[in-house]
C-alpha cells in the first residue's frame, strides 16, 4: 500500500535518490529541503505528486517550525527517514550554542522524534535513521561535544553519528509497546556533495569521490527499510549488523539522552 513518507534532506544526494526510488514505488513522497528553490527543483524531479515542505534542521526554532508543519499538513505520515546531515569542516555555532553538525546530525532528529510523537504512534509508523559507518571512530565526550570544544575536521563528523546511534536503541525501546519501528542505516560510500571543502584537501576529496557509489546505490537500502520494516537496529547497506563499541556503551547512551532531553525540555 502506498504510505507518505517525509525525508529530511531530500534536495539532493542520498535524500533526493531515496525520494525518488519511493516515488517510483507509489508512495507519497514529502520533501524536506531548507531552500524552497532547491526543494521545487527536487520537486520537479521526483515528480509534481511530491509534496514540498521548507525547513531547516540548523537550530531548535528550525526544527520546532518544521515539526509544526509536518503535523498539520501530514497527520497520516506513514515513515520519517531521518537523512539530512553535515560533515563539517570547521567549528561553526549554531543559534542555540550547539557546534553544527551535533545538532543537525544529532540533535535535530531527537527532537523531531519527540516533537513528532504521537503522529508516529498514531500511525504505527517507521522511522529510519541515515547514519555512517565511521560510527566506532567516535569519540563522543558529553562534557565537550555538544559546544565543539573537541572539535575536529576529521573526527567530530563520526562524533556526531556515534551520539544519534546511541539513542537509536533507546528510541526503540520506547516506542516498541505503541508499533513505531526505528532502524538505522549506513547506506555505503557515496559520491554525493557530503563533506565538499575548498584547498588542496577539496581537490583530493573531489578526486577520491570518483571511484564511490552512486546516490541511487545509496538509496537502495534506506528506500528498502522504509518498504519493509525490519527488526534489526543497525543496518550496513543490505546486511544487518550488530553495533559495535562505542555504541554499545549503554551508560553514554542514556548519558547522551538526558542531555538531550534536558536541553529541549522533553523525556
Ligand atoms: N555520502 C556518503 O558516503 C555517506 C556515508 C555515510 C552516511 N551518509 C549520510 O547520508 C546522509 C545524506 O548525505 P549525502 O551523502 O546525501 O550528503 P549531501 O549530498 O551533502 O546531502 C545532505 C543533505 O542534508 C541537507 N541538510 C544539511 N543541513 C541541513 C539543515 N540544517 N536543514 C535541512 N537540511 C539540511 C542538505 O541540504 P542543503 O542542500 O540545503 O545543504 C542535503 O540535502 C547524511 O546523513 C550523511 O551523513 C553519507
Amino acid at each position: 500500500m502506498a504510505k507518505t513518507v517525509v525525508i529530511t534532506g531530500a534536495g539532493r544526494g542520498i535524500g533526493l535518490a531515496t525520494a525518488k526510488e519511493l516515488a517510483a514505488r507509489g508512495d507519497r513522497v514529502v520533501l524536506v529541503a531548507r531552500r524552497r528553490e532547491q526543494g521545487e527543483a527536487a520537486r520537479a524531479e521526483v515528480g509534481q505528486e511530491a509534496e514540498l515542505v521548507v525547513g531547516d534542521l540548523a537550530h531548535r526554532a528550525g526544527v520546532t517550525a518544521l515539526a509544526e508543519e509536518l503535523r498539520a499538513r501530514f497527520p497520516d505520515l506513514d515513515a520519517l527517514v531521518h537523512n539530512a546531515g553535515i560533515w563539517p569542516s570547521k567549528k561553526v555555532l549554531n543559534a542555540d550554542g550547539y557546534e553544527q553538525a551535533f545538532f543537525t546530525n544529532h540533535l535535530a532528529p531527537f527532537l523531531l522524534n519527540h516533537l513528532l510523537e504521537d503522529v508516529l504512534k498514531a500511525n504505527s509508523a517507521r522511522v529510519v535513521q541515515v547514519t555512517a559507518g565511521l560510527y566506532p571512530k567516535g569519540k563522543m565526550d558529553p562534557d565537550r561535544t555538544p559546544q565543539g570544544r573537541d572539535f575536529s575536521g576529521m573526527r567530530t563528523y563520526a562524533d556526531t553519528k556515534l551520539a544519534n546511534l546511541l539513542t537509536v536503541p533507546l528510541f526503540a525501546e520506547r516506542w516498541e509497546d505503541a508499533g513505531v519501528t526505528i532502524t538505522a542505516v549506513h547506506p555505503g560510500v557515496i559520491r554525493t556533495g557530503l563533506g565538499d571543502r575548498s584547498g588542496p584537501l577539496g581537490l583530493l576529496l573531489k578526486l577520491v569521490k570518483r571511484s564511490w557509489g552512486t546516490p541511487e546505490a545509496g538509496a537502495r537500502t534506506v528506500a528498502r527499510l522504509v518498504a519493509e520494516p525490519s527488526p534489526a537496529l543497525y543496518y550496513e547497506e543490505e546486511r544487518p549488523t550488530e553495533l559495535v563499541p562505542p555504541a554499545t556503551d549503554t551508560a553514554l547512551a542514556r548519558r547522551v539522552w538526558a542531555d538531550a532531553a534536558a536541553a529541549f525540555d522533553v523525556a
